[in-house]
């Protein structure tokens, strides 16, 4: 993403498609048996709400796998516009209680590494979304970000 490209689109939006993308979430365990729908889910099953799949539905994305901060904006680019299925934080009675708290850090370390450095990522190495599993769903790479040190006058 280039400078203007930042300027361009608010930043709040720039982390919403961050959260958007790297969408992890906690398993969880049945703790009785129970019936979601068609589906009968035995006491000590491990669930996960699969906020990926939400993520990346294309019927909700267009080109889910593209970067793009603008769908979270109106057409005119002069609104926030809130979607529905954007759920980094889950949703529930499970829901991420931090979620207000961890906006605001987010918020800050993005702009101030924007502030200071010009971001972009090495294109001999290819992207890639693969996931691991640890306490968290988490990215199985690190993206091959390069940081360049914007000198100030
Ligand atoms: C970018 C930052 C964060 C993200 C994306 C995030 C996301 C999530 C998700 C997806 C869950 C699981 C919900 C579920 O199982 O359906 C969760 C649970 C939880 N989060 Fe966060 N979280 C973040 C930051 C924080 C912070 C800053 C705190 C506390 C200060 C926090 C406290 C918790 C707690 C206590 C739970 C467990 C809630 C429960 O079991 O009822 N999170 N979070």
């Amino acid at each position: 993403m280039t400078r203007t490209n930042v300027k361009q689109c608010k930043l709040n939006e720039l982390t919403k498609q961050e959260l958007r993308l790297i969408a992890v979430n906690l398993l969880r365990r049945a703790s009785r048996d129970t019936r979601i729908g068609k589906y009968n889910i035995p006491k000590d099953t491990v669930v996960i709400f699969n906020l990926w799949s939400i993520h990346r539905d294309p019927k909700l994305w267009p080109e889910p796998e593209k970067f793009d901060p603008n769908r979270f904006l109106s057409e005119d680019g002069s609104k926030a516009v809130k979607l529905p299925y954007l759920v980094p934080f889950s949703g529930g009675k499970r829901i991420c209680p931090g979620e207000g708290l961890a906006n605001v850090p987010l918020f800050l370390y993005l702009v101030n590494i924007l502030q200071k450095y010009r971001v972009r990522y090495d294109p001999d190495v290819k992207l890639s979304f693969e996931a691991k599993f640890c306490v968290s769903r988490r990215p199985k790479y690190s993206p091959p970000l390069i940081f360049e040190k914007i000198e100030m006058s």
